[in-house]
């Protein structure tokens, strides 16, 4: 076989064709493999395919486009497909957000949220409010700012002495609460934290606050507190900080929502968008910015101090107003909704509760813990092990999850999520919900035969 020239990666091939597979397309809800196994996909491009694969409107939209115009130098001209993109982008956000900003990723997005907070106050003579605050686990993204902000300790290990130091408030996970709580009647022990490190830093040194509203890669769809998010944007606002939600695994209707911070009506300053924007037909990312930063100190500025050759492209205008045309009646939201939480129930009712627990998320972003303690020594384990053994007993069973680990403060506790399109029927949320309790049962037979 000939040398494969990828170099792996965290994302790419680094377990190539474990179970053999090289695939050769993707079609509807399913992805192809060469040996003609069909495996339905419940990471969806790390989820951002919300139809699925092969959506004629989406494919058609962006060869119309490129055919017409994909770049222009837009500091020296406009372009209508771009105004009315951003015109339609705000209109699909929360009410308070005033100007859009298209990139490549919701990687160069994050990074690009930092440092119009930064530009913020720095336009506000306000320079020292440099520091950014995060939470512990979080992930934002694979640059070194984002990094740095992101609490997924196996990511930035490698990195850790050029990553900035940026304080880290706790979770807001519930279910596993760091104070030992229960939800709902909690005094918001996990808000009251973000506080206690805007006064540890010194309020007037914090630009501003990062929250994934509902955490993704690094603790598995843990939806807040109703209360929680709310809260933190009023201690944002006492501060004088900005406050930035990174919806770019949340956003496009993932939770039955538009954003997720839509569930809790909060209007955040910034919202970082990505993923599903394009529905993963174009590699494309936004920030919505609200008006108290675009009617604050920085319209005295003339511009933000950023750009990227792929910023406003008419190419992803086009992808992203055909997303943004299918989501319009709120019905592939709804059914996100619906779907989601009939993948729940089914979950929870059938899944091995030796090995599968905490069945959690919000409309299509549903995740849970493998929780390994009754096979062996914790100690023992290397991180990732289960997640990464029951996603390859997943394929094994015709289904794609999306595995991760670090969710027990670290890289220790193993979790994972499906990621069903939105578009999803309920004969494939059955279907999903079989494989994935035969996965998990296989996984199961193997670990108690080899247990001591
Ligand atoms: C919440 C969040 N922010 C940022 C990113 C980074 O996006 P991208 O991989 O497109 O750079 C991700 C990706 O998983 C994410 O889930």
């Amino acid at each position: 076989m000939a040398e494969i020239c990828v170099l792996p990666s965290r994302t790419a091939y680094s377990t190539p064709g474990e179970v053999g597979a090289r695939i050769v397309g993707g079609q509807g809800h399913y992805l192809l493999g060469a040996d003609g196994t069909r495996y339905l996909d419940a990471s969806c491009g790390s989820g951002s395919l919300i139809f699925g694969h092969g959506d004629e409107k989406i494919i058609d939209a962006l060869h119309a486009q490129s055919r017409k115009l994909t770049l222009f130098p837009s500091r020296h001209f406009s372009c209508e497909i771009v105004e009315r993109y951003a015109r339609q982008l705000l209109d699909f956000g929360p009410p308070n957000m005033s100007r859009a900003i298209t990139f490549s990723s919701g990687s160069d997005a994050v990074e690009a949220s930092l440092k119009l907070a930064l530009q913020h106050h720095f336009a506000a003579a306000r320079p020292q409010r440099r520091k950014i605050l995060g939470r512990n686990p979080s992930y934002h993204g694979n640059t070194l700012a984002g990094l740095g902000v992101g609490g997924f300790v196996a990511r930035r290990r490698p990195y850790e002495p050029v990553l900035a130091t940026c304080a880290k408030a706790s979770h807001a996970h519930c279910v596993a609460c760091e104070f030992g709580l229960q939800a709902q009647s909690c005094a918001l022990e996990c808000a009251r934290s973000i506080e206690d490190a805007i006064i540890e830093e010194g309020p007037e040194n914090v630009a501003a606050v990062i929250v994934e509203p509902i955490v993704g890669a690094a603790l598995s769809a843990a939806p807040p507190d109703p209360r929680y998010l709310p809260r933190v944007l009023e201690i944002c606002r006492n501060h004088d900080i900005l406050l930035i939600a990174d919806e770019v695994m949340t956003g496009f209707a993932r939770t039955g929502r538009p954003f997720a911070s839509m569930h809790w009506s909060v209007e955040p300053d910034i919202v970082i968008c990505g993923k599903a924007i394009s529905a993963g037909y174009y590699p494309l990312s936004a920030l919505l910015v609200g008006e108290r930063v675009v009617h604050g100190p920085l319209a005295r500025d003339k511009y933000f101090q950023n750009g990227q050759t792929f910023s406003c492209s008419p190419a992803g205008a086009a992808v992203g107003l055909a997303v943004l045309d299918r989501l319009a009646d709120g019905r592939i939201a709804a059914n996100a909704t619906r779907m989601g939480e009939l993948l729940r129930v089914s979950l929870r009712k059938e899944l091995p509760s030796e090995l599968i627990k905490r069945v959690r998320g919000m409309g299509l972003m549903v995740g849970f813990d493998i929780s390994t303690s009754e096979f062996a020594n914790r100690q023992a384990l290397s991180p990732g092990r289960y997640s990464d053994r029951l996603q390859r007993a997943a394929l094994r069973r015709g289904l794609v999850i999306y595995p991760s680990s670090g969710s027990a403060r670290g890289e220790a506790g193993d979790h994972a999520m499906l990621l069903l399109p939105l578009t999803v029927s309920e004969r494939e949320v059955q279907e999903a919900t079989a494989s994935l309790v035969a996965a998990a049962n296989d996984l199961l037979e193997t670990e108690t035969k080899s247990r001591p």
